[in-house]
C-alpha cells in the first residue's frame, strides 16, 4: 500500500452523525477533563488490546478526526482511515500534518461498501461508530469481510447494562421536545455481542467495561473519583455498568 501519496476519494455527499458539527466535534467530547479521561482509556484500551501486534495493516473505521488513528500511528502500524465525512478528514490531515506521521493515510468512504478487498486488513479499530448506526449488524459484517482470518476486530458498545441505558428513553423525551432529532443509540451486552461474533466467523476474545458514568461535562469531582475508580482494576463488579464496553474479537482461521 502507497502511504507517500495522499489521497482522499469524495463518493459521497451527504454527512451524519456528528449532529453538534464537526468544528465542536473534539472540543464537545474529548478536550474537558472527563473528555481527557475517556479519550485516554479509551486509547490504552485499544492499544492494551493490540499489545501483541507489531507494525500491524489497521484500518480505522468512521475515524473522525482521527483521535485513534494517531495514536496507532504512532505506535508504528500502518493506519488507513476511512470516513464518510470530509470535514471530520479536513481535521485529521491537518492533525496528520503537525504530526509529521507518513504512515497513515485517509480515504473519504463509506463503510457498509469499502474499497478494499476481502481479508486485507490484520486489524480493523472503529470506535464510537457502530453504537451509532441501526444497521450496525450490517457494518459489522462489512467490517469482517476485509479482515483477515486470524485478524482483530476492535470496537465500542453501550451498555444495556448502564445508568446511561436507563436515562436513553428520557433523553429521546426530552430532545423531542427541544425539537432535535434525537441521536439514535444501539446499546448492547456481552451475550448479544457473542451471538453477533459467533454468526459473523468471529469469537469474543476480550472485553472491558469502562467508567460507570460517562465522564464528559461532569464536574471535576465526579471527573476525579472515576479517575480513581477505573485505577482500582479492570475486574472490579462495577466494571459490568460500565458506561461503555470495549470489544475485541477474533476472526475464525
Ligand atoms: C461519533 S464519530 C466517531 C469518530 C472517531 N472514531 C472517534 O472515536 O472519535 C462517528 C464517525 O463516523 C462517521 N460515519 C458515520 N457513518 C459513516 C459511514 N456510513 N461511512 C463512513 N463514515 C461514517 C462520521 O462521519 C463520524 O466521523
Amino acid at each position: 500500500m502507497n502511504f507517500k501519496k495522499e489521497k482522499i476519494y469524495k463518493n459521497i455527499d451527504n454527512e451524519y452523525l456528528v449532529k453538534d458539527g464537526v468544528e465542536k466535534y473534539d472540543k464537545v467530547r474529548f478536550e474537558s477533563e472527563g473528555g481527557i479521561l475517556l479519550h485516554r482509556l479509551e486509547i490504552e484500551t485499544v492499544l492494551s488490546f493490540i499489545r501483541d501486534r507489531d507494525k500491524s495493516n489497521i484500518l480505522d473505521l468512521g475515524c473522525g478526526t482521527g483521535r485513534i488513528s494517531l495514536h496507532l500511528a504512532q505506535n508504528r502500524h500502518f493506519v488507513t482511515s476511512v470516513d464518510y465525512s470530509l470535514e471530520m478528514l479536513k481535521k485529521l490531515l491537518l492533525k496528520k500534518a503537525k504530526s509529521k506521521l507518513e504512515n497513515i493515510q485517509c480515504i473519504n468512504g463509506n463503510i457498509f461498501q469499502l474499497p478494499f478487498k476481502d481479508n486485507f486488513f490484520d486489524i480493523v479499530v472503529s470506535m464510537h461508530v457502530l453504537m451509532h448506526l441501526p444497521e450496525h449488524e450490517k457494518a459489522l459484517k462489512e467490517f469482517i469481510r476485509v479482515l483477515k482470518p486470524g485478524g482483530l476486530l476492535i470496537f465500542d458498545i453501550r451498555n444495556k447494562l448502564s445508568f446511561h441505558h436507563l436515562f436513553y428513553p428520557l433523553r429521546i423525551l426530552k430532545k423531542i421536545f427541544e425539537g432535535k432529532d434525537p441521536w439514535y443509540v444501539w446499546y448492547s451486552n456481552i451475550k448479544e455481542i457473542e451471538n453477533l461474533a459467533f454468526k459473523n466467523q468471529c469469537y469474543l476474545s476480550n472485553s472491558i467495561g469502562r467508567l460507570i458514568i460517562k465522564p464528559n461535562q461532569r464536574h471535576r469531582i465526579f471527573v476525579y473519583l472515576l479517575e480513581k475508580l477505573e485505577k482500582l482494576g479492570p475486574k472490579n463488579w462495577y466494571r459490568n455498568f460500565g458506561h461503555l464496553i470495549l470489544i475485541k474479537l477474533r476472526k475464525m482461521n
